[in-house]
């Protein structure tokens, strides 16, 4: 891949790789309720290891906060990844140090260990260069698998790059390339899918796709405060009405750019949000000042259908309703099946990332169909703003050293 060295740029034979990866998986009582980021590093983790490297795999897990917290231990998670794996992972109780050493040294070449937490340590996230030196220490080779954690400037996803010869995983590879599909070089007419409850959180995200994509179709809460920047009544709905200004310039700039913004022509609305509420659907612009918008009505699905079939590239950011409480998951749903079965035949690359986006394919039961879900939450979001990402840009970077 250009700018990149991947596992195809390295013989690993007989080297310690450090391989970071995103671990960094929801659990509830000890159990881990999705292992998407675990599928996704097994690719990575099975070749070093048919290669004969020792792997040496490295992670963060929720926020600790730069010391250890025993409910935040990943040795849970060794387990999973045995599992996964389907071989044995010793568990080394620290990621840098002794612990770390001994663990290493009593691997065979194939053999995988997992490191403690790296957040257990301050400095890891202070991008610490006298710590991000004592854990190059532990190995020959950086391999970086973890796109999800590359909007962090931490000593795992950024420093390490710059003291050992650095690679893109398979999975980093894959996330790259898609993400370069769908946004850097796509394939025109491109819409962008956009979400979710709040426009404050996704200013930078509409302002540079506003230059990027042909339409940006917008729902969910963020919707409402669009609606109302229109001077639409949205009588209880979920809106930041101090960023009525804010979207009218949006509105604006789009109009000037040549950006198509497509807001709901019918919502559905409830008195009260629960689940089996009441509700009804009404044009977006007749609703009641008692009512709440929970999701975009049948007429605009149906629309964003037409549209998502004029195109030839979508990027999907967030629901378009409260879709964990039906039947206000109705309009995400829809369109989300429409998209898959674009995808299907052929028609429409569809990628799609962040936050509670994947949950809601998941939902309307067509991640798999898409052509690309990334597992990228904070990352993936950065990434549609345009921004640089350190952990990215580190593997860019020309290289201080290459591996022989
Ligand atoms: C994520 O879950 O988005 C990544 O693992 C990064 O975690 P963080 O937001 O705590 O840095
Ligand atoms: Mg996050």
């Amino acid at each position: 891949m250009a700018g990149f060295r991947t596992l195809d740029d390295v013989n690993v034979a007989g080297k310690t790789v450090l391989v970071r990866v995103d671990l960094n998986v929801p659990m509830k009582d000890g159990r881990i309720t999705d292992d998407l980021r675990i599928s996704r590093i097994l690719p990575t983790l099975h070749e070093l290891s048919r290669k004969g490297a020792k792997v040496v795999v490295l992670s963060h897990f929720s926020r600790p906060d730069g010391k250890p917290v025993p409910e935040m231990s990943l040795k849970p998670v060794a387990a999973a990844l045995a599992t996964a794996l389907g071989s044995s992972i010793p568990f080394a109780e620290d990621c840098v140090g002794e612990p770390a050493q001994s663990a290493i040294d009593k691997l065979r070449g194939g053999g995988v260990v997992l490191l403690e937490n790296t957040r257990f340590h301050a400095e890891e996230e202070k991008n610490d260069l006298a710590f991000a030196k004592r854990m190059a220490e532990l190995g020959d080779i950086y391999v970086n698998d973890a796109f999800s954690c590359a909007h962090r400037a931490h000593v795992s996803t950024e420093a390490l790059a710059h003291l050992l010869p650095a690679y893109a995983g398979r999975n980093m590879e894959v996330e790259l390339k898609h993400l370069q599909a769908a946004l850097e070089k796509p394939e025109k007419p491109v819409a962008a899918v956009i979400g979710g409850a709040k426009v404050s959180t996704k200013l930078e995200l509409l302002g540079n796709l506003i230059d990027k994509v042909d339409k940006i179709i917008i729902g969910g809460g963020m919707a409402n405060t669009f609606l109302f920047a229109q001077g639409r009544e949205v009588g209880k709905s979920l809106c930041e009405k101090n960023l009525a200004d804010t979207a009218r310039d949006i509105l604006r700039d789009a109009v000037t750019r040549g950006c198509a913004i497509i807001l709901p022509d019918d919502v559905v609305v409830a008195r009260e949000f629960r689940q089996g509420a009441p509700s009804k659907v009404v044009p977006a612009e007749r609703v009641p000042a008692d009512q709440m918008i929970l999701d975009i009505g049948p007429v605009a699905a149906a629309r964003l259908g037409t549209i998502l079939a004029d195109c030839k590239t979508l990027v999907w950011n967030g629901p378009l309703g409260a879709f964990e409480t039906p039947p206000f998951d109705a309009g995400t749903v829809t369109v989300a099946r429409t998209a898959a079965a674009l995808t299907a035949s052929g028609r429409l690359l569809s990628v799609a990332g962040g936050g509670d986006t994947v949950a809601a394919l998941r939902h309307a039961g067509v991640a798999e169909e898409f052509s690309y879900v990334s597992t990228a939450g904070g990352a993936f979001l950065e990434w549609l703003e345009g921004k640089e990402l350190p952990g990215v840009a580190a593997l860019a970077a020309p290289a201080a050293v290459a591996a022989k």
